[in-house]
């Protein structure tokens, strides 16, 4: 009897194998953890809505967002085994594989998006996008997101505001310095997990854009927020090289015309989106904004501003010069 259902489900996974290649259509898993009305989570849903479309019955994709299906860690791993195809992590989360991508940690290294961009599309960005190929990790686009705010359960109007405070981070040593540097005390968590640290006071404060704060009601649990526009959250979407590699040429390369497209789409609305969620927490009347005179921000730079030579062996002087060049509007 045991052999015979051995049997049954030997002969129905080879079955079920057979079809899949006859017939269905392949299947795109996009995991990520934020919601779906941000930046990432809205081009994740123009990205399926544009698959599905342009390559009806031959892809299709299936997005799992507010980590779903897996966290923040856990997704890269996911990856690599085949479980997703596509991810979008944010910049801060790829140290492990390449420490060149700790450019874009830097505080007040970049005036603003714009200059990101700019950098992104110049020859050290797109060096950069195929620097992890070896490592399973191919990467098809950057996706902005916007400029980060700190908060705290108190107001935190200069550096010294922050001493002794702890602070939940990305998994990223610059960011663990750059709060060192303020003599608070980083704790890396997974995104999933703020918005409970915050309401239970496992931390204090936190750093992240306004539509992270607001898609996660960080600004419930916050007493204030500073508009120090300090660092950047912005991603890689990536997908594993080897299923890339292993596409139908033709597919292949729809897939990445309509990344483009995507790409174009998200980066353009991204400064609304950020906007539009500033302004919904604005009108909520639960928290505070606190905006920085130039000097307060001064004072924040200066505290911050020796991250640059501290990691400045691991990234590069010369990718830290061509993020200046790109505020510069010159191209590296
Ligand atoms: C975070 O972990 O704070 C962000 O990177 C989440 C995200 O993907 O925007």
């Amino acid at each position: 009897m045991r052999k015979l259902l051995v049997f049954a489900a030997a002969a129905a996974v080879a079955f079920g194998a057979g079809i899949a290649s006859a017939a269905d259509p392949i299947v795109i898993k996009f995991s990520h953890v934020v919601a779906d009305n941000t930046p990432k989570g809205h081009g994740a849903t123009l990205f399926k809505e544009m698959v599905e479309k342009k390559l009806a019955g031959k892809v299709k994709v299936e997005v799992y967002p507010n980590s779903q299906l897996f966290g923040d860690a856990k997704e890269m791993e996911a990856l690599l085994l085949g479980d997703v195809q596509i991810i979008a992590p944010s910049l801060s989360k790829f140290e492990k594989f390449t420490k060149k991508l700790q450019v874009f940690d830097l505080p007040f290294l970049f005036d603003d998006v714009a200059a990101i961009d700019r950098f992104q599309a110049g020859a050290m960005g797109q060096t950069m996008l195929k620097s992890m190929a070896d490592k399973g990790y191919t990467g098809l686009g950057y996706w902005h997101n916007g400029m980060k705010q700190m908060s705290a359960n108190k107001e935190l109007r200069l550096p010294g505001d922050a001493a002794g405070l702890k602070f939940r981070i990305q998994a990223s040593t610059v960011l663990e310095e750059q709060f060192k540097a303020l003599k608070a005390n980083p704790q890396k968590m997974a995104f999933a997990e703020v918005y409970q640290a915050l309401q239970t006071g496992v931390v204090d404060g936190q750093e992240n854009t306004w539509s992270n704060i607001y898609t996660q009601k960080f600004f419930e649990v916050q007493k204030a927020f500073t508009e120090t526009n300090h660092g950047v959250v912005d991603y890689m979407v990536v997908t594993n090289t080897k299923f890339w590699a292993g596409l139908p040429a033709d597919i292949r390369t729809e897939l990445e015309k309509i990344m483009k497209e995507v790409t174009t789409a998200v980066n353009k609305r991204a400064d609304d989106d950020n906007a539009d969620a500033r302004k919904k927490i604005v009108d909520s009347g639960r928290t505070k904004i606190i905006t920085l005179t130039a000097q307060e921000k001064a004072a924040w730079r200066d505290a911050m501003k020796p991250m640059w030579d501290k990691f400045a062996g691991d990234i590069g002087k010369d990718t830290i010069e061509g993020a200046l060049a790109a505020n510069a509007k010159k191209t590296n």
